[in-house]
Order: C-alpha cells, then structure tokens, then sequence
C-alpha cells in the first residue's frame, strides 16, 4: 500500500487539536553498486524510490518540538534546548537534526510534526536517511535555513555521527536529498560532484527481494568495517601523506602496506579499491546499453561484500545463489549489509519464472516468506502540500 498525504494529515490534525501545517516527502534509496565505498571517498551509484517518509510540521510558537510517529503510536515532547535527547532512535533522528541545523546558524523553533512511513525498515534502503532528510528539508523550508542539498545531507549524516553512532557515508542523505525521477546518479564522494544517469534499461527491470533478515547498523559491526579501512590508509600515509581515504589509495600502495597490516584488513581494503574501479566499469558499460557487463559487477559486487568485506548473511547469499541460479544477470546485497534487501537486475522475460522460483525456494529453506519490491525511481526530499 502506498502511503499517502491524507494518511498523515489526518492522523496530525487528530494529535494538534484540528490544526494543519505543511506536508513533506524524502525517499528511501537504492544502490546500483558502490558499497562502502562512500566514506572511502570513492564512488557510489543510488537512486531514489517511491518510498519514502512523509512528515508535515508546524512551528508551534514554543522550544519543544511536539512529535508523534504514526507507524509506531509514539508520542513524545522534547525541547530544543536539551542537551542529550529523547531516547528513542525515531525521535532522535528529529532532535539529532534540529541541533545540526542550530548548529549551521539556523533559527530553529519549537514545531509539531507527524511522520509516516513506507520504506521497510531494516531492508537497507535507508529509512533512516528518509526521515532525516525530510526533517532537514522540513526545516530547512519553515524556518528560511537556505541550505543548500548537499550541506542538508550532510546535517543527516551528522546526525548518524553524533546522536545515534553509525559513522556512515554521505551515500543515503545525499539519494534522499538530489534523487530525480528516472534517474540514477553517480557520486563522487571525495569531490561532492555527481551526474545524473537517465535510468530506463530496455528488457531488463530492478528489483529488491527482502530477504526479511533485519539489518540493523547500530550496534552491528558496520563501524568497525570502517575502523579497518582507516587503518590501512594510516598505513599507507607513513609514505604518501597525502593519502587522506582509500580512494587515495592505489593497488601497489595497497600490496607495499600488506605485511604491516592484518589479513582481514588487507582483504576489506582489497574489497572498496575493487568496488570504485567497479562503479566506474558500470558507467562505462550503461553507455554502451551493456546491462550484461552492470550484471557481472554486481556479482563480483556481491562476492566480495560476502567473502571479503563480510557484511552479507546466509539468506542473501542464498538469494544471490537463487538469482545466478535463474539466469538472473545480476544480483548482489545492497546497503550496509548484515540482511535486508538483495538488488537485482532481471531480464524481463525472466522475471515471472525468478519471481516464482525465489518465493518457492527462500519459503522452502527458510520456513518464511521473503517479499518483493519492484523498483521505480522516484524524487528527492521536496514539499508536498
Ligand atoms: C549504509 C550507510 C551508507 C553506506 C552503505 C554501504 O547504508 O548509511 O553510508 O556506507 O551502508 O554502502
């Protein structure tokens, strides 16, 4: 079911005494490849979905920020002036992003918001981001911040940092926030440049397949992935100080490094220096229209994510096994991994029978059901009403 503006507008004029304010939407993403690569400093290739956060706001002439979450029939007050926060992750995300935007000089006041969502939680496309990105949005709009896209994802990804402790990348605000109908876009994550890729492939459809294993990167070891890459560029500083992320980093530097540095690091460091080159070969392949080669990538994607950088589990190697299986042309986890959701890019005369046989066979291994999600690349952050 597609969550719609009336779903929240009524349930805020319920909550804030039949009062209504301005309504605002932010995606989830999804990935055509680049993973880990963005706090290398290397490339990644999202793109918006149709879900998203949809969140409406008004000033409520106060320092509390008044918010309800619909999904979860959570009400909560909390002032801007707190120091630490309300508890809740939901709730934090929306105080982590009040104080970044103060931070910036912004003239945040006490608002009342209700928010609602459809982007599955836990499937690695980013709900999180979507709802940061809407508020940063939200308030970027209601109280005149006139912030550009980019610094408000970068209010997103602070808000990660600082108040909730997954030290991401920029990759997921960055989607929420530029995502254009129909397109991908690919982002430099050292310079901040991007470009935008129309995304209509001939004979072949993406979709997601929720393998319903809960990702979660708080607490997971999604941080640490990042502490061994950082490792390794200290390394390699030792002789190129001007080597500031892995994307700094060639293959020789890599192979002079190896002995002072663990196996396991040396293997996640091999994983993201493959992955940029891969995100290049994907671009250079779109503008042949050569989907087969964007399908080897992703499984060399997915290959490295499982054996190398250790962040897939039993159930999406599984699904990736099922779609390589079929004949899929590509298949690989997306997002941070540790479950969720596996991106695939399907022939479009294949896909009734992949369909039915991932359903069947995931039912069959795993004794519950796995769902899918058909792709459309939908807008970025935006005002609805
Ligand atoms: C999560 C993070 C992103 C990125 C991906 C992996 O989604 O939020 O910044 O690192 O994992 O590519």
């Amino acid at each position: 079911m597609k969550l719609t503006i009336d779903d929240v507008r009524s349930r805020f004029i319920k909550h804030f005494d039949g009062t209504t304010g301005t309504v605002y939407a932010a995606p989830g993403r999804i990935n055509l490849i680049g993973e880990h690569t963005d706090y290398n400093g290397g490339f990644v290739f999202p793109g918006a979905v149709e879900q998203g956060i949809i969140a409406e706001l008004k000033p409520n002439g106060t320092r509390l920020i008044k918010a309800y979450s619909i999904d979860l029939k959570d009400y909560y007050e909390f002032s801007l002036d707190d120091e630490k926060g309300p508890r809740s992750t939901h709730f934090r995300y929306i105080f982590g992003v009040a104080k970044e935007m103060m931070k910036l000089g912004v003239k945040v006041e006490g608002f009342n918001i209700a928010f609602a969502g459809d982007v599955p939680q836990g499937s690695g496309m980013s709900s999180s981001a979507a709802l940061e990105s809407c508020v940063a949005y939200a308030l970027n709009d209601t109280f005149n911040g006139n912030i550009d896209p980019m610094t408000l994802a970068k209010v997103g990804q602070a808000t990660e940092h600082n108040y909730v402790g997954v030290k991401c990348g920029i990759m997921d605000q960055f989607a929420a926030m530029h995502g254009k109908k129909n397109n991908l876009m690919r982002l430099d994550c050292r310079s901040g440049e991007f470009e935008y890729f129309p995304w209509q492939p001939k004979g072949y459809k993406l979709v997601l397949i929720n393998s319903c294993v809960k990702h979660e990167l708080v607490g997971s070891p999604y941080n640490e992935r990042r502490e061994s890459c950082e490792r390794v560029v200290a390394a390699v500083k030792a002789f190129k100080p001007e080597a500031e992320t892995l994307r700094d980093c060639t293959w020789e530097d890599l192979e002079k490094v190896k002995e002072q540095i663990s196996e396991v690091d040396y293997r996640r460091a091999k994983f993201v220096l493959g992955e940029v080159d891969r995100v290049l070969a994907v671009c250079e392949a779109l503008k042949q229209n050569d989907y087969e080669t964007v399908g080897e990538k992703m499984y060399e994607t997915h290959d490295g994510l499982s054996k190398d950088y250790e962040v897939s589990c039993e159930e999406t190697d599984y699904l990736v096994d099922i779609a390589r299986d079929c004949g899929v042309s590509g298949a690989r986890i997306m997002g941070g991994g540790f479950g969720g959701c596996t991106i695939n890019l399907v022939q479009k005369d294949l896909y009734p029978t992949f369909i039915e046989q991932v359903k069947a066979n995931y039912n069959e291994k795993f004794g519950k059901a796995c769902k899918i999600i058909d792709v459309v690349i939908g807008d970025g952050a935006r005002k609805l009403c």
